[in-house]
């Protein structure tokens, strides 16, 4: 793994699951590391986590669907560490869970709000830092990039909405040295991941690890090893949706 010593991370979605394991993984390589999260109490929990590991981190609270704040975020960002080389857009939500008949509006509206409208926003604001100077962006698809789910319209299309932005967005920039990709995980022991086996009937938990060539589900660290390459190492990955699934998609 690449050593980013004087490198500047922006990690959204930080306070647990992938976003955490990821910016702790940059802080171990070296990195300064801005955790974001809507959750505060989250956020610091990581950041302290990181400092008492030696490394650099601090907190910006941000609710990734709010143009305000995103500014805000990658505004902080730089000023706090002097520049941004690495950014993940990681927040995103899962809540939804529904028979075709009970597709909600409202779950849709929200689901694209963060999942898709997050990303959109942080890209902007990231990309407008990185001109002239170049840096890598990372956003966090799905399985459901490629993939309809069902009973879960409104996730899938917000995580194929990830993979259209990281592609286009990879194209025009790639000349200007930015460089944007996306990892895209199965299933992933995480908050999202327990509260949907908690919707599940009993030994579905158990199904989901099978459903998986692999035989179960990744920890949010194996996923965060593929994200800290992709920002700093894949040097000649360029709008890729890169799936890390433990084989679901191989089938
Ligand atoms: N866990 C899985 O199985 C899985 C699989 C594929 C993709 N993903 C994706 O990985 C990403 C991370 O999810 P996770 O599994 O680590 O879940 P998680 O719930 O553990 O972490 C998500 C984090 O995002 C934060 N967040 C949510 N909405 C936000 C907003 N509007 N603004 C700022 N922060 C916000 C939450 O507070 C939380 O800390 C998501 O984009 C998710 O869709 C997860």
């Amino acid at each position: 793994m690449k050593d980013m010593q004087g490198k500047v991370a922006l990690v959204t979605g930080a306070g647990g699951g992938i976003g955490r394991a990821t910016a702790k993984l940059f802080a171990k390589q070296g990195a300064k590391v801005v955790v974001a999260d809507y959750l505060a109490e989250a956020g610091e929990e990581t950041v302290s986590q990181i400092t008492a590991d030696g490394g650099t981190a601090s907190f910006a609270s941000c609710d990734v669907s709010v143009p305000d704040q995103v500014a805000a975020m990658v505004r902080y960002t730089v000023d706090t560490y002097g520049g941004l080389d690495y950014a993940v857009n990681n927040a995103g939500i899962d809540p939804e869970f529904a028979l075709e008949a009970d597709w909600s509006l409202d779950s849709f509206d929200r689901i694209m709000s963060i999942n898709a409208r997050g990303v959109f926003l942080c890209m902007k604001e990231e990309i407008a830092r990185m001109k002239g100077k170049g840096g890598s962006i990372v956003n966090v698809g799905s399985f459901a990039s490629f993939a309809g789910v069902p009973n879960k319209p409104s996730y899938s299309a917000s995580k194929h909405a990830v993979l259209g932005l990281t592609r286009s967005a990879a194209l025009q920039y790639a000349r200007e040295g930015i460089r944007i990709n996306a990892v895209c995980p199965g299933g992933v022991k995480t908050a999202i991941m327990a509260d949907n086996l908690g919707s599940l009937p009993e030994g579905g938990e158990d199904l989901v690890a099978q459903n998986h060539p692999i035989g179960r589900i990744a920890e949010p660290e194996e996923i965060a090893e593929t994200i800290v390459w992709v920002a700093g190492s894949a040097s000649y990955m360029v709008g890729h949706g890169l799936i890390v699934d433990g084989g679901l998609a191989a089938g």
